[in-house]
């Protein structure tokens, strides 16, 4: 069936129409859809002997029956589970990062990993050839399936891809490459777009699984990967805390899994290792309980996830109390010392608070509220919380505590690392006692304050 000769590309988000419209279907955006004259996917070259029909019929089966196809195991269980278990063959897949965060060291481990016995094509335009197999040596990679491309034309990478019959093509990075039926006038953003355009559609029609590397500049979004986003099927992104070893892989989007899925690695001098217990690593405390410090399961990553909250309240030195949150939400907590004062007598109006996630997570759930209402209360009595001690739960405006999801999950990961007593919503409370921790049950602030030894 022979497709119009032409097209509209949406300029913000690259979506593409058959017919100009003010807005774009797409994003919304309002006169960005440009015609474009472009030689279509029916003119990539095909593989010599194989019928016309063939490209375009197995990618559908492959990708409407993703449940049922055989995902490919990366190799690093952790990378699986954001995946939602596995690479899908013909999916795309976006990695964000900035730039030195350990993205070529991720996926270049994956590469050697991944799909034992299938072909595997790791191409580069951002190192020599040299350069990537020192490191694949450095880190001890066989990766007998794994061939590695300097190249940086998008043709020349499909080809290779193809010729190969590569099970998984990794490209490193997506600035790097260039469509050469652009030409040298096309703008960055525009061979960004139709580079990944095309290796989606050849994602798509060989059923050859692409992951993408884009790196994210500090400046903004536009030159980034995110204008990328909707045209792929995964996006992860690879984050850290300034100067720390771990590095978290974050899924924003995953059409084949569930978002939000994280997964902890850290980097060393064996490239990154998989973190199978991070609360452990959230969880290294001071050997002396403190004031202001408490821990709180947290589950917004997708899993249980142990993490220490601190509270410093301090005399107010002059002018307005400041109110300062990290990785924590600055309004809610200016609603929790409201709620404080109005309905437990404790009052913080003269006083400066500050709030802080360790670790350096940003922590977007209600569970954070009544942890977060202990730590202030006990950093303003200068009480420290036992250190077995775990809460989780959110407070309501008229100071009731209220239940959040996978309370039962949350207590049985607190007993099973270690933790005595928890402070949970009446809600929350399981049916059956939990063996080896004390549920403490509360309805309100109040109560919390009294359950936990600050009121
Ligand atoms: P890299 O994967 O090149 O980052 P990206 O592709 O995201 O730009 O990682 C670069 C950093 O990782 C570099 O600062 C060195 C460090 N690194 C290690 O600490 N250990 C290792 O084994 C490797 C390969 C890299
Ligand atoms: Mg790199």
């Amino acid at each position: 069936m022979a497709r119009p000769a032409v097209s509209f590309v949406c300029n913000a988000c690259a979506a593409e129409t058959l017919k100009w419209q003010g807005q774009c279907p797409q994003c919304g955006e309002w006169n960005s859809l440009e015609q474009r004259v472009l030689p279509r996917p029916a003119a990539m070259p095909r593989p010599a002997g194989a019928a016309a029909a063939v490209p375009s019929v197995v990618p559908a089966r492959l990708v409407d029956a993703a449940g049922a196809v055989a995902r490919l195991p990366t190799g690093l269980a952790e990378f699986d589970r954001v995946l939602g278990g596995g690479i899908v063959p013909g999916s795309v897949s976006l990695i964000g990062g900035d730039p030195g965060i350990g993205k070529s060291t991720l996926l270049l481990q994956v590469a050697a990993s991944a799909a034992p016995g299938r072909a595997i094509l790791y191409a580069t335009g951002e190192e020599s050839l040299a350069q990537v197999s020192m490191r694949a040596r450095r880190l001890g990679l066989a990766g007998a399936g794994l061939s590695v491309l300097a190249e940086t034309d998008l043709d020349a990478i499909l080809g290779a891809a193809r010729a190969a019959g590569a099970a998984l093509l990794v490209v490193d990075s997506i600035q790097t490459v260039q469509f050469a039926e652009l030409g040298a006038s096309a703008g960055a953003v525009t061979q960004l777009k139709e580079c990944t355009a095309q290796l989606v559609r050849f994602a798509k029609t060989t059923g050859i699984a692409v992951v993408i590397i884009g790196h994210v500049t500090k400046e903004g979004a536009i030159a980034g990967p995110r204008v990328l986003e909707h045209l792929v099927d995964a996006v992860l992104y690879f984050e850290s805390e300034a100067g720390s070893r771990f590095r978290i892989v974050r899924a924003v989007k995953n059409r084949f899994g569930a978002v939000n899925e994280l997964a902890f690695f850290v980097m060393g001098e064996e490239g990154l290792k998989e973190v199978r217990n991070p609360s452990a690593i959230f969880l290294a405390r001071a050997a002396e309980a403190a004031p202001g410090s408490i821990v709180m399961v947290a589950r917004d990553s997708g899993r249980p996830l142990l993490i220490e909250l601190q509270a410093l309240v301090d005399r107010m030195r002059f002018g307005a109390p400041r109110r300062v949150a990290q990785g924590l939400d600055a309004n809610r907590l200016a609603m929790l010392l409201a709620i404080l004062n109005r309905h437990a007598g404790v009052s913080l109006q003269e006083h400066d608070v500050f709030a802080n996630v360790v670790g350096g997570l940003s922590l977007g759930e209600t569970a954070t509220d009544l942890p977060l209402v202990l730590a202030l209360a006990s950093s303003l009595r200068d009480r420290p919380l036992p250190q077995s001690l775990v809460a989780f739960g959110e407070v309501g405006l008229t100071g009731e505590v209220r239940p959040v999801a996978f309370g039962e999950e949350r207590v049985r990961e607190a007993a099973k690392q270690g933790f005595k007593v928890a402070v949970v919503p009446q809600g929350n409370a399981p049916r059956k006692p939990i063996e080896g921790i004390e549920v403490r049950a509360v309805g309100r602030v109040a109560e919390a304050l009294a359950a936990a030894g600050t009121g």
